[in-house]
């Protein structure tokens, strides 16, 4: 048996049957032990939600929903999904849950699917100030088939949502649909705001908290359904600590979580991935834990952690730092690196992050202004806010030294010895 860190690769099987995939497998998990992981959308899952996923429940066709399949053989499939449903229910205070999703774009398309006619409109938050592609950018299907309307950030400075002018869109264009989320957006939004204006024009509104959703399920940020929202999706892999997947969450109507069912199958998707729910129900039943609620409490402090050196070092940050797991920093404004310069410097000596355009910028977004990063996935490992600075430090040593080899390699062992000071846990209860 090989082991790497938290991730015993027990496939004796698959490494001698198929090397080439046994190999590549072998070396991500070196990638992810020796590395700093940054990208605020990755995280680390617990050795229990990778047996569930990786188990026996992938055999199984259960097309259709607990209690009304299309298959026989469902007494431990039904089981699983149960589980899945009453848990992420209780930990986001809902009356109905879908947990079929494959990922986060698909629970999208089926919200849109499920209460639009094609050519309706929707609103949500401009890509260019943090939305995310699947709320409306016009290569995805959802564009081809709805109108998407935007709103914005009044100053990127402060990052607080131009509410005024969503208003006055909201009254001329008459979303059927309001969007609340992002995938680039560090700041706090308004959920009440969104619920008030969605009101104002007959609108449903939906929060897609896949980034987020961690945070508000163990009640470090505020829950959208607290303030009215209608529906909640979001992916089960970020904040969350589950497996790749996604859910959709209705707060009290019965008839939106029907019609949400019905669009996710057969509307969208075939037989669910039953091993994926396993693992998300694993994952949910983590997300209970008291040690759960305090890893997400230091998810917001390392981030605040790193936020001061970024700030202590004139660093220009969107929206003016941060109120969760991420940061959006202009390096190019800031230090005139550009972010895919930092992306690959930053690569070299073992931090992972991405590049990210930035509200006006001025760059193409293959090489746009900025870097995103964030604190879900070494708070995780056990990184505290004194281990975070170090970090944020290295960071901007690394980007302020890009083309010095020496100190890139000295970097580069720094890091080495922080990671390998915080092994990947197994277990997270
Ligand atoms: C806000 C938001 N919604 C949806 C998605 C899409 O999720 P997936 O990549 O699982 O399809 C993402 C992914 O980054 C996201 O950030």
């Amino acid at each position: 048996m090989l082991k790497y860190g938290y991730y015993y690769l027990t496939f004796t099987i698959m490494s001698t049957h198929d090397k080439e995939v046994f190999d590549a497998i072998a070396g991500e998990a070196i990638r992810q032990r020796d590395g700093l992981e940054l990208i605020p959308s990755e995280n680390y899952v617990s050795k229990a939600v990778l047996e569930a996923n990786g188990s026996i429940m992938t055999n199984k066709y259960s097309e259709g929903y607990p209690g009304r399949r299309y298959y026989g053989g469902q007494e431990y499939t039904d089981v699983v999904e149960r589980l899945a449903i009453e848990r992420v229910c209780k930990l986001f205070n809902c009356k109905f849950a879908n947990v079929q999703p494959h990922s986060g774009a698909p629970a999208n398309l089926a919200v849109y699917a499920a209460l639009l006619e094609p050519g309706d409109t929707v609103m949500g938050m401009d890509l260019s100030h943090g939305g995310h592609l699947t709320h409306g950018h016009p290569m995805t299907l959802p564009a081809k088939i709805y109108k998407f309307v935007t709103y914005k950030m009044k100053d990127p400075e402060t990052g607080e949502i131009d509410y005024d002018d969503m208003l006055r869109v909201a009254k001329v264009e008459k979303p059927k649909l309001i969007i609340a989320g992002f995938s680039a957006y560090p700041r706090t939004l308004d959920y009440k705001k969104f619920v008030d204006i969605a009101k104002e024009v007959g609108a449903i509104t939906m929060a897609d908290m896949a980034h987020i959703a961690g945070l508000i399920a163990a009640k470090a940020l505020r829950n959208p359904f607290d303030d009215g929202f209608d529906i909640i999706t979001s992916t089960t892999h970020k904040t969350l600590r589950g497996p790749r997947g996604g859910i959709i969450l209705t707060r009290e109507s019965e008839e939106i979580a029907k019609k949400i069912d019905k669009a996710i199958f057969p509307g969208i998707q075939g037989g669910p991935h039953m091993h994926t729910i396993a693992a998300k129900a694993v994952a949910f039943g983590e997300a209970m834990t008291p040690a759960y609620q305090e890893y997400a409490q230091q998810v917001l402090r390392n981030a605040k952690a790193m936020e001061k050196v970024f700030k202590d070092n004139n660093v220009r940050m969107i929206g003016g730092g941060t109120d969760n797991h991420l940061i959006l920093a202009d390096v190019f404004g800031s230090l005139g690196v550009t972010g895919k310069e930092s992306q690959a410097v930053l690569d070299e000596v073992g931090i992972t992050l991405n590049m990210n355009s930035i509200a006006g910028d001025t760059r193409k977004p293959l090489d746009p202004s900025g870097i995103r990063f964030g604190t879900p996935a070494i708070t995780t490992r056990g990184f505290k806010e004194a281990d975070c600075a170090q970090v944020a430090e290295l960071l901007l040593e690394t980007l302020k030294n890009k083309d010095n080899t020496e100190k890139k390699e000295e970097i580069k062992q720094k890091i080495k010895a922080l990671a390998s000071k915080f092994p990947i846990p197994e277990s997270f209860v």
